[in-house]
């Protein structure tokens, strides 16, 4: 399975484990922030495996809906029953529940979500029969956010936030660490290759950071990038192809801005 060989491939560069294992064994919730790619959910999958500890996870959107974390009523041969949802699954196991994109989620989701993540950590089943679900002490809970600037994010309500007082910031690596990220996922490499698109990824980034570009290179296109190297195709090809054409979307100017970059950085 390509997912499982991924999450094995995880680098813990800035010690995030360590911050992880604490909140754990304190039954404090951690919440990550970090721009799109930048390996969040990677870290939250190969702590959960590493550690053994069941993972229960929810991707929020806007279509998100309270019943997809509290559950449903079902109705089988004439009995009504309870189809749990994930929060509250993952509460009564004690396990490791991932709510990814959290600030992504309607203001009705979230208000459910803060009932069950305040000190008493339970929630009440009003959909069902009233019953309060009490968490497990083992029940731990980490979330992500994308910094506001990303779309469809919108600024997580103060009293939610302070629900997750361990926040673990995970950001772009260093240009080293990201060559080490890269290397764990491509076999046949050269450094130098590679190094020659994490100094353009990096310039776009600070373009980016400052406003005078529209998109961000993430991890995934700098990973991007180096598999097509391994797959022969030039340097700049591969440059064209995963950082520049992109910016096309938002029209030629951009674009050609982009494409004198990457024509000063690669051809020499
Ligand atoms: N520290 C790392 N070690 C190994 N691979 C990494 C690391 N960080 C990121 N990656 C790789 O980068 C890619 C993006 O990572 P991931 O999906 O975890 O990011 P994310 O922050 O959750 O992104 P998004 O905000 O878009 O959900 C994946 O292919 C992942 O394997
Ligand atoms: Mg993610």
């Amino acid at each position: 399975m390509s997912g499982q060989k991924e999450e094995s491939l995880y680098l813990d560069w800035n010690n995030s484990f360590e911050i992880l294992n604490r909140a754990y064994e304190k039954g404090l919730f951690v919440l990550v922030i970090g721009p799109k790619g930048t390996g969040k959910t990677s870290l939250v999958r190969e702590y959960a495996k590493q550690r053994s500890i069941d993972l229960e996870s929810i991707n929020f959107s806007l279509r998100t809906r309270e019943s997809h974390l509290v559950g449903t009523k079902n109705l089988n041969e004439g009995n009504i029953g309870f189809d749990e949802g994930i929060l509250v699954k993952s509460m009564k196991d004690g396990n490791m529940l991932y709510l990814d994109e959290i600030n992504a989620a309607e203001a009705d989701v979230l208000l459910r979500l803060d009932e069950a993540l305040d000190d008493r950590r339970q929630v009440v089943l009003k959909e069902s029969d009233g019953s309060v679900i009490k968490a497990k002490n083992s029940w731990f809970v980490v979330a992500t956010i994308n910094p506001l600037t990303h779309v469809g994010t919108k600024e997580l309500p103060p009293q939610l936030l302070s629900r997750f007082p361990v926040r673990i910031r995970l950001d772009y690596p260093s240009e080293d660490v990201e060559l080490e990220i890269i290397k764990r996922h491509v076999k046949n490499s050269k450094d130098s290759e590679i190094l020659q698109g994490l100094k353009l990824a990096n310039t776009l980034r600070q373009a980016a950071a400052v406003e005078e570009l529209y998109y961000s290179p993430s991890l995934r296109e700098t990973i991007a990038y180096a598999k097509l190297l391994e797959g022969g195709i030039s340097t700049k090809q591969a440059a064209e192809i995963v950082f520049g054409n992109v910016y096309s979307q938002w029209g030629n100017v951009e674009f050609q801005k982009v494409n004198d970059i990457i024509t000063s950085m690669f051809d020499t």
